[in-house]
């Protein structure tokens, strides 16, 4: 039995009768930028987030950047992020001429460990970006109680959390801005790139609507330098579409992680992922450790399951931040994660056969290492 690791086709191809109506009002529409559906879609996904106000943006980096940009913060500053993250949280803080001060991590969520953050913070320190890794909650309340302490605004990474829960409060709206990403992948995925600014405070809605529009709420007024990082209308009108199945989409997320665990959890030699105590993740990649990945990996690969590693290479040991490699030492979990973990196929593509043939297979891959 083949398992893919995501089928995007199957995902969309669900709502293909919708999706097509909605491209199709869109074209009949002769408005592609900055209309109706944008306008309905950050409407939808606000309330959807528990927010008062969501803006929809060219894509996830620029969601981040932008809301650094909305706080103001700049070359001198200090922003304060996980060493366990995809690059563009750290790219966001680099794009505004920040520095990003990396954090450890704790093992099980792969999420920010609050206990270490205060001992990061210095006189520059203006913010902390924690990620809801893998659809995980990042402990919030841990987190805005220090960031409160010490005066610093708190920006989410929601790049792949739409609609994780932690205390019955969505993610998004617990920072003072959080930036979602729609690339095609993510949970809530349109047909090309997307991404929105969530937020509480008008002041800094404007602000991100400004930016994303060349510094300009009215035409040919420019009262700051902004950027064009706009989403189209096309996606925005297939996000609605999709919004609508976003709560069912991630609910089978929540029953294919329970069966994963339920099939795995007697394996003492992989490690599950931890959810922290109130959470309610939605499962953008149920993510496993083991000391024996790629051994693991290559087995499965030759059974046709389709593993991927979420990831490989932490940023600072990326050739783009030379500069940051010597933070390795404060960074151990980071640093044995990018060698221990795998993601396992995850999404609303699969029927339990197949989960069940993945849980199957990776019995049997421990069960010939002990033979
Ligand atoms: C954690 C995280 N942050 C930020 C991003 C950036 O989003 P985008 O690819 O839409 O720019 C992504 C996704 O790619 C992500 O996974």
């Amino acid at each position: 039995m083949k398992v893919a690791f995501l089928d995007l086709h199957a995902v969309n191809a669900r709502h293909d009768a919708e999706i097509r109506a909605a491209m199709a009002a869109c074209l009949d529409s002769g408005w592609y930028v900055l209309g109706r559906q944008v306008q309905a879609f950050e409407a939808e996904f606000g309330a959807y987030c528990g927010s008062r106000r969501a803006l929809g943006v060219g894509n996830g980096l620029d969601a981040l950047t932008l809301s650094l940009r909305a706080l103001d913060i700049g070359p001198g500053d200090e922003v304060i992020v996980p060493g366990h993250t995809f690059i563009a949280t750290w790219l966001a803080v680099t794009a505004v001429g920040a520095d990003p001060v990396p954090v450890d991590v704790c093992e099980g969520s792969g999420n920010i460990d609050p206990s270490l953050i205060e001992a990061a913070i210095t006189p520059r320190t203006r913010a902390i970006m924690p990620v809801h890794l893998y659809g995980q909650p990042a402990d919030m309340p841990a987190i805005l109680g220090i960031a409160r302490r010490h005066g610093l605004a708190v920006v989410e990474d929601a790049a792949q959390a739409h609609g994780a829960m932690l205390a019955g409060q969505v993610c998004g709206s617990f920072g003072d801005l959080a930036g979602f990403s729609f690339y095609p992948g993510k949970n809530l995925g349109a047909l090309g790139d997307g991404g929105a600014v969530v937020c509480a405070d008008e002041l800094y809605a404007e602000r991100i609507e400004r930016l994303r529009n060349y510094g300009s709420r009215v035409r040919y007024q420019h009262e700051e330098l902004g950027c064009n990082s706009r989403l189209d209308e096309l996606q925005a009108a297939i996000l609605r579409v999709k919004l609508a199945h976003l709560n069912a989409d991630n609910q089978r997320r929540r029953d294919i992680a329970a069966r994963y665990v339920a099939g795995l959890s007697e394996l003492d030699r992989l490690g599950l992922p931890e959810v922290i105590p109130g959470a309610q993740p939605v499962w953008h990649l149920f993510v496993v450790r083991s000391s024996e990945r790629d051994a693991l990996q290559a087995y499965l690969a030759e059974q046709g399951i389709q593993t991927l590693i979420h990831y490989p290479t932490p940023p600072h040991r990326q050739p783009a931040y030379r500069g940051a490699a010597a933070s390795a030492a404060r960074l151990p979990v980071s640093e044995r994660l990018a060698s221990s973990v795998l993601s396992l196929p995850m999404g609303p593509h699969l029927d339990d056969a197949q989960v069940d043939w993945v849980v199957n297979v990776i019995h049997q891959f421990f069960e010939r290492r002990r033979s």
